[in-house]
This record gives C-alpha cells, structure tokens and sequence, in this order.
C-alpha cells in the first residue's frame, strides 16, 4: 500500500504540499499547504474551457483563485504536467510536452535534482534548495489579481521591476486586463490605480504612516496593519491581518475597482466592505469605445446608435471591449452617389472628457457642426460657450445631470438616424436608456453611495392622473400656517420640521427640505409618487409647496412625536413592553409595505427612532420615506456625514455597495436593539461599560440572556418569548452580510410568530469596523479633503442658497 502510494505520487493516501524531482503535479492532483490553508492545481475558471495552475483558499467552498502561474497562456485540457525541470526550474508542460510556463531562473548546475517546489500556508508557492530555507523563487514576488499577507506591492530597485496586481480580462479570463494598482512609479508613498498603462484615475493619496490619506476610512481599519519599507534595494508596503482567523482579500477587480473582502463562513460568501474608487465612473474607459457610464446598475451601456463589440465580455463583468456602431458612417465612403450625409444625435444628459477634446474657433453651433461634419475623423462635438470637437473613438462618455451642461452631439450614419427618429419608436433624446439596457452585471456590484434606486417609471406614468389627491400649498398659505415657521417640532441633515395648523383647524407638521437641486418638475413628479403611498404604519404625506427655490412637505401631525424623545429623553412616559412589542411591529410593517407592497419598491435610507413618529395611539409611523428619491445624491451625502445617523447606516454604505432593501433592515435592526434597551446604541458613557453596545447585545443574544439587554427601567416586565424574538431578529437585521439579513416582510412574520427564527451568529463587522469612538466621517467621494462633515455641509447649504 506504502508502495502504491509512492509510486502514485500525490495520490489521495495522504495531502502532498511539495513538488520534488521527478515527481510531478497533473489533472486533478494538488497540493495542499501543510496547515491546509492553501491549494495549488489546475482549474477551469468559471464556465470556460481553459485550464490554468493556480492556488486558491482550502477553507473557502466558492472557490476563490489569488493567484495564477500560466495567466495569459492557458492549456487546452487537464493532461498537462507542472514538475520540476531537469535544471531545477518549476515548469508547466502541455500534453505534448511543450513549456508553457517557467519559473525561468538562470540555476547553477549543482540545482540540478535538487530542488523542490512547495505550496506554504500563506499561500506562497516557493522553488528552494532541497536542504535549504532560502527562497529561490516565490510566487508572493510576481502576484496576479490578489495582494496576499506578505506580499510585497512596490518596486525592486535593483531590477526596476515593479510588482503591481492586474485585474483579469474578464471573470473568466485571468489573462492580464487594462487595470492595475501599483505604488508611484516617481517614489512617493501612494498607490495608483493606472488604466491601460498610462491612464491614472485614482490615487490612495500619501502615505503617513498611519493612513493614506485619500482613504480616511483607514482610521477605522481594524483588520490590517500596514507597513512601507524603503531601502537601498527596494521600496513597498507589506500587510499583516491583525486577527489571523480572519480570511481576507485585497483584490484588483475586473471593473478597475481594488477591493477588499472577508469571508463570512457562516453565509459561506465574501462580504466587500472596501472597494474605490467609490464611484465606479472614475474607472478609466470602464465602458470602452462609445459606452456610457452611469453610477449605478447596470454601470455601462452602449451610446444610442451602438452595440456591444463583444457581448460574452460583458456578460463576464467586463465592458471595456466597449461598443460598435451599427451603421458605418458615410463620410469614409464620399464616392457613394445614394449616401446620405452622416447626421448627428442630440445627447442629453450625457458629458463627454473635456480633455479628450479639442478646441474649435469658430463662432455658432451650426460652423462647430460643420467643422466635426467636415472632418471624418471627428465623432462628436459640443458647442457651450465655444466648440469643441472629439476625435475618433469615444470613451469616458458619462451620464451626468448637471443643470447647463452643454448638449453633446453625437456623429450617427443617416440611416441609424432615421432609424432613432423612426415614429414609434422611442424619442431619440434619452441617449443612455434606450438601445442596450441589459444588465453588465458587476457581481457584488459598487454604486456610488447613490442612491436608493427605485424604479418610478411606471408609477410616474400611473399617478399623474392621482395627483390631485395632494394639495398644492403657496409658500404663504404655510407661512400662516406655521405662524412663520414659529414653532419648530425637530431638524436635521434634510431640513427642520415646524408644527402648523390649517384654515380647517387641521394640525399638520411641515418640512422645509434643504439642499434640493432638482427643477419644480421633477420635484412634482417624485412627490406625487409619495403621496399615493398610504399605510397605517406610515406618516401621510397630505400637500406640498414649490415656489421659486422654496420645497416644502406637509404631513400629517404625530402628536405623540418621535421615538427618541420617548426613549431617551429624560422624563419621558415610560413605554411598557407591549407598547414597544407593538411598535416594533408596526414599523416593520410600514418598511415592509414600502419595500415590497407598493408597486415600485422604495428604500427609506434612514431608519432611526427619529423618523419612527407615534400618533394619538401610540401607533407607530414611519416618517421620511421617499426622501432618499427627492434629495438625490445630497441625501446619500448628508447621511452619510451626519453624527447621529451613522450607528444605523450599513456596512455597505461605508463599503460603497449597492445599496438595496437590505440597508433599512440592518438599520431597523440597529434600531430595534434600542427600542429593546433603551439606551442609544453609540451612547459613550455606556460603551464604557460595554464596548460597542450592539456588539455587546449581540454576544447576550448569542449567549441567550436577552433579559440582561432589557430595559433596566422595564424591571424585567416583558414577555421572554416576544423578547428572544425581538432580540434575534434585531440581531440577525445587522449581520454584515445583506444577503443573511431577513427581509422586512420575515421581519414581520417572526415577530407576529409566523415564522421561526434561530438563533444568529455575532456579526463581525460590529468588532471590526463599527465600532468607531471617534465618530469618523466616512465619505462617499474619494475626495482628499481632511474636513468632509464641513464640506458636506457646506455643499448643502450652497445648494439650498441657490
Ligand atoms: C486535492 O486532491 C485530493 C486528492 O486528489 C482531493 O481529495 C481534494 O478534494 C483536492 N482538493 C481540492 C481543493 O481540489
Ligand atoms: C480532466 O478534466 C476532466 C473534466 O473536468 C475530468 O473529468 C478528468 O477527470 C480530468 N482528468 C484528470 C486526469 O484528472
Ligand atoms: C502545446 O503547446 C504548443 C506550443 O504552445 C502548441 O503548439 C501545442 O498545440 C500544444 N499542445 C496541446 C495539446 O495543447
Ligand atoms: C525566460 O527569461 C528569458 C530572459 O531572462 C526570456 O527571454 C524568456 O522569454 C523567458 N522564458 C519564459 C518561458 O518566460
Ligand atoms: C536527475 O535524476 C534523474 C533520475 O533520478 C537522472 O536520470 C538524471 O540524470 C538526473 N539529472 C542530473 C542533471 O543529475
Ligand atoms: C540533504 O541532506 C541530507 C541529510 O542531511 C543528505 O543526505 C542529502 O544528500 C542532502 N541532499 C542534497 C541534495 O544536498
Ligand atoms: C532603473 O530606473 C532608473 C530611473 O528610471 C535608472 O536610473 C536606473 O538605471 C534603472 N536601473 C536599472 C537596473 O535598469
Ligand atoms: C513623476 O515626476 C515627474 C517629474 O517630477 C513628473 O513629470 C511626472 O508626471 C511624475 N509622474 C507621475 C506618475 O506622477
Ligand atoms: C489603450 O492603449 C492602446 C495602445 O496604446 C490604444 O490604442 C487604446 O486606444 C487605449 N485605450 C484606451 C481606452 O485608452
Ligand atoms: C540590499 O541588497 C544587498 C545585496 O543583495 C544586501 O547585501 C543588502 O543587505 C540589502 N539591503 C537591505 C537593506 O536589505
Ligand atoms: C513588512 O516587512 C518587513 C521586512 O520584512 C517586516 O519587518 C515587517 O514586520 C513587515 N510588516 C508587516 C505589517 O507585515
Ligand atoms: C495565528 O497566530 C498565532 C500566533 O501568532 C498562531 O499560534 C496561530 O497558529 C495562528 N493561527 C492561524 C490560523 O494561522
């Protein structure tokens, strides 16, 4: 048996982590490093049908390659060797023994048979001496896509080689694609992100020691330790993970983004909670030639006239292949008698890089269009204030909605023009939307902070005939109203709230929005979308007013106020178990019925006891809703740089992800643990006492003494079966990861005993990256300014001036 095993080499007898001489490594043999960290084989990456060496984690059941040996020259099947060559180099042979890839050292004769290859815990495939420690050859020194712990990312100063990581071509092709992160080519301390070669489009700012200084966010980094060695021979950062039982990834993605992700065994997925830039648009020629890029899903799509160049690259999360046209244009082809003159489509909405252009004298419109007419090279022009005009292929096209932005005009074939203009078809103007709008699915997608995304179309269509049921207020009528805005019920990011009554004796609240930068129309169009949303769970939204640069919201009056007061104000009527059991519900209910029963989903975006309003009854409604929607991208901002809001925001608000139905349960999660306890989850004077409180609750959860999260003002008075549920699913709503969060509809039925719950696991952001004593603003644009709250602020109430 002992002799079948040794003649089999690396057969199933027993888990093999070096290469020796003469033995060898082939189809679906591997090595496994020896604290089974690990693997080195061959594997076929998705469903594609190439094979390649590579090693992936041991631990993690999606299988998740950091690196690959033969990259960009795959093998047509499984029958290949990877052995250790007669000179002692590590090499890859196909079926017919041709070398595909080498370790390629220039090894002295006395290496010959007497060196092995060896696959180590870190994942650090190795070439060394048989009776030595010392590294020949490392694969840490020549990473892939994945910056793996002790990894170096610099650049060797004797060889000027650089070591960067280059995002694959596609996400099923490891081949190098046009993306990778590498530290200035000049020596200062900063990584670029760098497109095809040349292209910076981001930078982690200058390294000080502690941070780097475009990713504040760092401050509250409590996985990884960095550290940046600059010497005679070289110069680079290196990383340590602080909690070794942590496995995390530092990747360069496919879409040009670098990430970092943690494995989460209990929903056996990788939870991104970093990823720049932020707003995936920044990505240089993300979409390619005439693609446009939008912030969120589906991020590209082709310029109206255009297809896809290659639809499987974007079916494999990749765009950069970017679009075609439809229809040569004419200009190429004077000689064609029946030819009509190339045309041009209107772009609105849609900017184009000012520096890829080039300037044109000339003083109308109608010269500029001649001018880029004239010229077949020319493919689109602007004319602002002057022309300009843009050369040959198209890229960083960008859906941009800045009020006065100057119409680009886009170079079409005339037939592909009267094919747009064609009746029936849809209007030519809307540039992105139409043609192309199947989803370039990202997997794990980023969207720029933005934005609740909520599908209003078909609403909007549907409710202009409801729109009377809302009543139009002048900004007088609400002056008298208000008694000039006297007698103000709260405030916050969005605008301050005043209690008013009506001729009719009808007492209202009204919300003076802030930083609202949309036209009257589109400001009519979204609230009218509010007001036909009505539940008992919900705060109705009774009238409006728009006037000038003046929008303001009436809602019907909670006399009762907000949940805050009632919980945290000193003095405040205690509410008893039942009441709070009753409110838990309700306001569930009312999430629930704007994510999944009104006809296009809404995301509040703000759940917090503030926005959680009590009638006459002590019935709950939720407040605010559809702000996300109105405000825009100024919402996302404010929210995410004011103090108070910050304990309720998900981790994928800080991380950039998508933000998706998934973000308001982990805040009515948050919110949930208070309702129960009482106290204010990011309260400094308990944190003292308990660490980040829900990190604490959630461990008594875990531990099953929820009685000991009750409270204290409670006695004890509560009934422990609702308890236990209330206190698992608050837990199980803030897990990092959304896709283990209940939806708001199982919220429901576990707390109405519908449904079970188990019991949750802790989750691991909490320790890691919530917990933040210093209330560290984190912010959506990677900008570098050191005073983001200020700024934010500023930019709102620039914008409200206006
Ligand atoms: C490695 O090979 C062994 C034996 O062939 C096999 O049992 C095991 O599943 C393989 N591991 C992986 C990760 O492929
Ligand atoms: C090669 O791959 C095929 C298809 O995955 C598999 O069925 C076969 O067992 C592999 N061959 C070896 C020698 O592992
Ligand atoms: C092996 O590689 C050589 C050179 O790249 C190639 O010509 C040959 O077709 C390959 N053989 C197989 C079976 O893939
Ligand atoms: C090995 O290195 C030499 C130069 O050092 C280079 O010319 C050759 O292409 C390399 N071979 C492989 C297989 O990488
Ligand atoms: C390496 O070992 C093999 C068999 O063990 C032998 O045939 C070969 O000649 C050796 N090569 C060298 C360069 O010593
Ligand atoms: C490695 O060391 C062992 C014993 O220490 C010795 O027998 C063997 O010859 C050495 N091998 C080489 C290649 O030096
Ligand atoms: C590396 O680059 C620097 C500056 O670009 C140059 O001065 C130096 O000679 C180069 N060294 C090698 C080994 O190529
Ligand atoms: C490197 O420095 C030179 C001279 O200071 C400058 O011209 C160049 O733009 C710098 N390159 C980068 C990538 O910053
Ligand atoms: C990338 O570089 C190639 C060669 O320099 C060039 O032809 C191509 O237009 C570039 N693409 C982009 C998107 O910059
Ligand atoms: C730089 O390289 C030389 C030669 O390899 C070595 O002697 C020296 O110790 C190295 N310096 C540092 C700081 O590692
Ligand atoms: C980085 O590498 C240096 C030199 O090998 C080592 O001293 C240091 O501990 C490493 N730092 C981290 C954070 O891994
Ligand atoms: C983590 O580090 C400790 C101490 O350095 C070590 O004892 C332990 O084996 C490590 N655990 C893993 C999973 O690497």
């Amino acid at each position: 048996m002992v002799f079948s095993c040794l003649l089999q080499l690396l057969s199933p007898c027993f888990a093999q982590h070096t290469i020796s001489p003469g033995q060898s490594l082939t189809g679906n043999q591997n090595l496994t490093s020896i604290g089974d960290n690990f693997v080195l084989g061959f594997f076929t990456p998705g469903n594609s049908h190439n094979w390649y060496i590579g090693i992936w984690y041991s631990k993690v059941s999606v299988q998740t390659v950091v690196w690959v040996a033969n990259r960009d020259k795959p093998l047509a099947d499984n029958k290949s060797e990877l052995k250790i060559s007669e000179d002692g180099n590590l090499v890859l042979l196909n079926k017919t023994q041709h070398l595909i890839w080498s370790t390629n050292l220039s090894l002295s004769s006395t290496s010959a048979n007497a060196t092995v290859a060896e696959i180590l815990d870190t994942g650090n495939l190795v070439l060394r001496a048989v009776n030595s420690s010392e590294f020949l050859w490392q694969s840490l020194d020549n990473p892939t896509d994945t910056w793996l712990t002790g990894g170096k990312l610099g650049l060797n100063k004797k060889t000027n080689k650089t070591q960067l990581l280059t995002a694959w071509r596609n996400s099923e092709d490891p081949s190098p694609g046009p993306f990778s992160l590498e530290l200035d080519p000049n020596g200062t301390r900063q990584y670029f992100l760098i497109g095809n070669g040349t292209n910076q489009y981001w930078t982690s700012g200058v390294w000080n020691n502690h941070i780097f200084s475009r990713v504040p966010e760092m401050r509250s980094n409590y996985i990884y330790d960095f550290s940046f060695i600059d010497n005679e021979n070289e110069s680079y950062f290196n990383y340590t993970v602080k909690d070794n039982s942590t496995i995390s990834r530092f990747v360069m993605h496919v879409a040009g983004l670098v990430r970092q992700y943690t494995w989460i065994e209990s929903t056996k997925t990788w939870n991104l909670f970093w990823s720049q830039p932020r707003d995936p648009c920044e990505v240089h020629a993300l979409c390619g030639a005439y693609g446009t890029c939008k912030q969120n899903l589906p991020f590209c799509t082709c310029l109206q006239g255009f297809n896809r160049l290659s639809q499987k690259d974007w079916d494999l999360d990749s765009a950069v292949s970017g679009c075609v046209r439809k229809t040569q244009l004419q200009c190429q082809n004077n000689s064609l008698t029946n030819g009509q003159q190339d045309g041009f489509l209107e772009l609105t909405g849609i900017s184009l890089a000012d520096k890829d252009s080039h300037p044109v004298s000339v003083g109308s419109a109608e010269e500029c269009r001649s001018a880029c007419l004239r010229n077949c090279s020319c493919t689109a022009y602007k004319y602002g204030s002057s022309c300009s005009i843009w050369f040959n292929d198209l890229f960083n096209a960008k859906q941009d909605s800045s009020d006065n932005l100057p119409v680009v005009c886009l170079k079409l074939a005339a037939a592909e023009l009267a094919n747009i203009n064609k009746p029936g078809k849809k209007n030519r103007v809307t540039g992105v939307v139409a043609g192309s709008v199947a989803a370039f699915v990202v997997v794990s997608v980023v969207v720029l902070g933005l934005i609740c995304r909520c599908h209003m179309h078909e609403s909007r269509r549907k409710l202009k005939v409801q729109q009377g049921s809302l009543i139009p207020f002048s900004y007088r009528d609400l002056q008298n109203a208000t008694k000039n805005f006297s007698e103000k019920l709260g405030g916050g990011g969005f605008g301050s709230v005043f209690k008013g009554t009506l001729p009719d004796k009808t007492v209202v609240a009204v919300k003076k929005l802030e930083g609202l930068r949309q036209g009257e129309k589109q400001f009519r169009m979204e609230v009218s979308t509010i007001g036909t949303i009505q539940h008992v769970n919900l705060v109705r939204l009774r009238g409006f007013c728009s006037e000038g640069t003046k929008r303001l919201l009436v809602y019907d009056y909670m006399p009762n106020g907000s949940l805050d007061k009632l919980l945290f104000q000193e003095g405040s009527t205690i509410i008893n178990w039942k009441a709070r059991y009753e409110i838990a519900l309700g306001t569930a209910r009312g999430i629930a019925y704007l994510h999944e029963k009104c006809r296009d989903c809404i995301i509040h975006c703000d759940i917090k006891p503030e926005n959680i309003l009590l009638d006459g009854g002590f019935c709950p409604k939720v407040a605010d809703f559809g702000l996300a929607k109105l405000l825009g991208r100024e919402f996302s901002r404010v929210l995410t740089t004011m103090r108070g809001t910050r304990g309720y925001l998900a981790p994928e608000w800080i991380s950039g992800l998508a933000i998706t139905p998934k973000a308001d349960v982990y805040s009515y999660g948050m919110t949930l643990l208070e309702l129960i306890s009482g106290r204010r989850n990011s309260d400094h004077s308990e944190n003292a006492k308990f660490g980040f409180f829900p990190t604490w609750a959630a461990k008594m959860i875990v531990e099953d003494k929820v009685l000991s999260l009750l409270d204290s003002k409670l006695e004890g008075n509560a009934d422990v079966g609702e308890l236990n549920r209330a206190c698992r699913v608050a837990c199980w709503c803030i897990q990092d990861d959304e896709n283990a969060r209940p939806s708001m509809g199982q919220v429901v039925q576990i707390l109405e005993g519908v449904a079970e719950v188990t019991t949750p696991p802790i989750p691991r952001s909490l320790e890691l990256l919530a917990y933040n004593p210093e209330n560290i603003v984190f912010f959506l644009e990677s900008s570098g300014s050191t005073q983001p709250r200020s700024k934010a602020l500023s930019s709102t109430s620039s914008a409200n001036s206006q």
